[in-house]
């Protein structure tokens, strides 16, 4: 069939609108009509050439749509169903989803970062030639195919716009506080980056019952949304931070920290603000090929601990529901989250919203 989609055929930071070829779900696939994709920073990191990926190329991951047609062997899902789009899918059979760590699964590791699916080819073309998909799910397009284990059925009470977000910032950011970091009632936090993934980690923290919540932005906008989302404290982003985050925690540091933005020096401050005996947790994907300067001598005598976090470290079919239920029993906040909604043409300048921080996150929504 033939479908819009925003192609980027060079990493410069150009998506353009074409018609694309989407050949039928294969064996274990399934075909999703999109209704809304999220506007996440790593789709960028991807436009720019900072995440390595094989060109042309459909990106776009924090999608919602409608099953629409399922290729042989689809046993779980029926045309119809409301699903959000999971791009760690997870076999449950390997070393990993045996380790009840599914977002690691090996078997759709290489598949997914050579943009292909399962079988080693990807179901988009243009003008004839192959199209590779992001994430396995290349949800900036009208259309999708995808493995049946990126799908995960939603309850349809819930708007598919708020759902989308549930696909990555949500399970990202409240992940990273629920499961990787574990953060415990009455410990500190701060959070390097109040973007669409840090907000996520401040509701996340503020869920798990952490007594404060320092965020820290150089965007003097996200001041107040951080506080919405359940920041007890917003500082700006400066040389002083770090005094600023040990002055509000006794001097100790915070039991909790958390790099949101994808910078090595952002993550080196950031280690900094961890009290003797903490937890850094990295959530921001630096450049492909970047090394950051972590003090080992610190480390070692501090007992401080750094993690890194992928995918909040969530299981997508145990979590993605139970993210859309807190937010229909109003948990979690996903409509403050949405500052604008753009059409595909209108992507260029969703990212440059993105990038300027003017918005909390953007949402592509697609003609029904
Ligand atoms: N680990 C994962 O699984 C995972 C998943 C999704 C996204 N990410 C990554 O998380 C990062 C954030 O994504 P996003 O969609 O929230 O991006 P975003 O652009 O919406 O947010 C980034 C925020 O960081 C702030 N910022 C920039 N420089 C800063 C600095 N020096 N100090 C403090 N704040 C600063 C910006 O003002 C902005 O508010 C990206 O690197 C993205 O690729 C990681
Ligand atoms: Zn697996
Ligand atoms: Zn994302």
């Amino acid at each position: 069939m033939k479908i819009r989609a925003a192609l980027l055929t060079e990493p410069n930071g150009k998506f353009q609108i074409e018609e694309l070829d989407l050949q039928n779900p294969g064996p274990g696939e399934v075909l999703v009509k999109l209704v809304a994709s999220g506007v996440c920073h790593s789709d960028w990191h991807v436009a720019i050439g900072t995440t390595k990926h094989p060109m042309p190329c459909v990106t776009g991951h924090e999608g919602a749509g409608i099953v629409k047609g399922v290729g042989e062997g689809v046993t779980n899902l029926r045309l119809g169903d409301h699903v959000v789009l999971s791009w760690t899918p997870d076999c449950g059979e390997c070393f990993y989803c045996q380790q009840n760590q599914p977002n690691l699964c090996e078997t759709f590791t290489e598949p997914i970062w050579n943009g292909v699916m399962l079988d080693g080819t990807p179901r988009l073309s243009w003008n004839g030639q192959p199209v590779y998909h992001y994430c396995g799910t290349a949800t900036f397009a009208e259309y999708t195919v995808v493995p049946q284990q990126s799908c995960i059925a939603i309850r349809r009470d819930i708007s598919m716009t708020a759902a989308s977000l549930v696909g990555c910032a949500v399970a990202t950011g409240v992940g990273a506080a629920m499961y990787t970091a574990n953060v415990r009632p009455g410990e500190t936090v701060a959070v390097f980056g109040a973007g669409g993934i840090g907000l996520n980690i401040i509701q996340g923290a503020a869920l798990c019952g952490a007594s404060q919540i320092i965020a820290v932005d150089t965007n003097e906008s996200k001041m107040a949304i951080a506080k919405q989302f359940g920041a007890t404290e917003a500082i700006f982003a400066n040389e002083g931070s770090i005094v600023a985050i040990q002055e509000a925690t006794e001097w100790r540091g915070a039991d909790h920290v958390f790099e949101s933005v994808g910078a090595p020096h952002v993550q080196e401050f950031a280690f900094e603000a961890v009290r003797p005996g903490g937890t850094l947790t990295l959530v921001g994907l630096a450049p492909m090929g970047t090394g950051t300067n972590l003090p080992g001598a610190i480390m070692t005598r501090q007992e401080k601990t750094v993690k890194g976090s992928y995918y909040g470290s969530v299981h997508p079919k145990r979590d993605f529901p139970m993210f859309v239920d807190l937010y229909m029993r109003g948990k979690l906040k996903l409509d403050e989250l949405i500052t604008r909604e753009y059409r595909l043409e209108e992507i260029n300048e969703a990212y440059q919203a993105m990038l300027s921080g003017q918005i909390a996150r953007g949402v592509i929504v697609f003609d029904q």
